[in-house]
């Protein structure tokens, strides 16, 4: 089992912006608790053993909950738990798979799907409302514009009296851990557990899209991954995962040709346009039907590719695909509801009991 020394203790002693001002490793370790992981923020927290460990238990949860005495069964492990949902942003499939999540392991959901629908809307603190929240709840899984507020709120709560566990369901541009977490669990399915050595080419909104930083993160688990990042010039990697893949030597090429590079990638990760965060609609002048991928492009793949999108999609990922055997996104959100059980399974302790289950 993946272990930490750093206790949350030490948490309690930094304010906010000496805390916020440490490196991400730095604060990866305030956010464990008996040595285990205990808030998810960033995809940096998950190494190789923990992630290999999350697919065995993903694997488990899906196969009991196969069966109705399974699923009753999986049902009472956390019926005394309470989760809420606050997504801030839109969401189908993580909001969906998180409460599905939920209801697979008994936790009763609830949620708050826009700060409009908040008091944040009546112009009430980001900080008050997840204040708030940790009064009614066990666990906060969040959605936010605002980059920082998941963590901030995992922060106030480990220095309170009753800290509560905190998921990142989408911090604004940054991060999507569970979403990196669920494109793993789909190629380590599709692959049979051999990640090492495929060559990803990751295409689209690079500047943008946070599951293009988690899931480089994730990935560095892994040997001689190669990525080839795929992008309009406007939407090129951003500085800090450049510098992020040199420090760590991981090898990577910057193109903007998608068509020279379908031949050479084992996995196509496309992206949309993330326009949500425009500043005065700059993205219409983007030209990004080059960065898509259509029917014509597939005879150019290699046999045993995988075509993942983390969706959802608009013209970049033509359905004509959908129903070629190289097509896995439609798997991959599936994916999503059993690796997400299994993280919050893992976070509230409840592994050993399932992965010792007998039917
Ligand atoms: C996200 O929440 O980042 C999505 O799953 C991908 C997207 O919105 O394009």
């Amino acid at each position: 089992m993946p272990a930490k020394n750093l206790s949350l203790s030490g948490i309690t002693k930094l304010p906010w912006d000496e805390f916020y001002s440490l490196s991400l490793n730095a604060k990866a370790d305030f956010f464990y608790k008996d040595s285990l992981m205990f808030d998810c923020l960033y995809s940096s927290q998950f190494n190789r053993k923990l992630l290999e460990y999350l697919y065995k238990l993903s694997d488990k949860i899906r196969f009991i909950a196969q069966t109705k005495s399974g699923l009753d069964w999986l049902q009472k492990l956390l019926s005394h738990k309470r989760a809420v949902l606050y997504f801030s942003q839109p969401s189908t499939r993580t909001y969906l798979s998180f409460n599905n999540a939920c209801q697979v392991l008994g936790i009763q959901a609830s949620d708050i799907r826009s700060s409009g629908a908040s008091s944040e809307a009546k112009g009430e603190s980001q900080e008050d409302t997840v204040e708030t929240i940790h009064s009614y709840t066990d666990l906060l899984i969040i959605r936010h514009s605002n980059e920082n507020i998941a963590e901030k709120a995992a922060w106030m709560f480990n220095r309170s009296d009753n800290p509560i566990p905190v998921i990142n369901a989408g911090s604004g541009p940054l991060e999507h851990p569970t979403q990196a977490l669920l494109d793993v669990y789909t190629l380590h399915r599709a692959f049979k557990g051999r990640i090492d050595g495929k060559t990803i080419a990751m295409i689209g909104d690079l500047k943008r899209g946070r599951t293009i930083r988690s899931l480089t993160h994730m990935l560095s688990n892994y040997k001689n991954i190669k990525f080839i990042y795929i992008s309009p010039s406007e939407l090129t990697l951003p500085d800090d995962l450049r510098q992020y893949l040199v420090k760590h030597k991981i090898k990577f090429e910057e193109s903007n040709n998608l068509e020279r590079s379908l031949k050479k990638a084992d996995i196509l990760y496309i992206t949309r346009i993330q326009d949500e965060y425009d500043k005065k609609n700059e993205s219409k002048k983007i030209d990004y039907s080059k960065f898509g991928l259509k029917k014509e492009h597939l005879k150019h793949l290699k046999k045993n590719s995988i075509i993942l999108h983390p969706l959802p999609r608009r013209g970049e990922l033509s359905s004509e695909i959908d129903h070629d055997s190289r097509a896995w996104y439609w798997k991959q959100e599936i994916n999503g509801l059993w690796i997400r059980a299994a993280l919050i399974a893992f976070i509230f302790k409840q592994s050993k009991s399932i992965l010792n289950y007998k039917s």
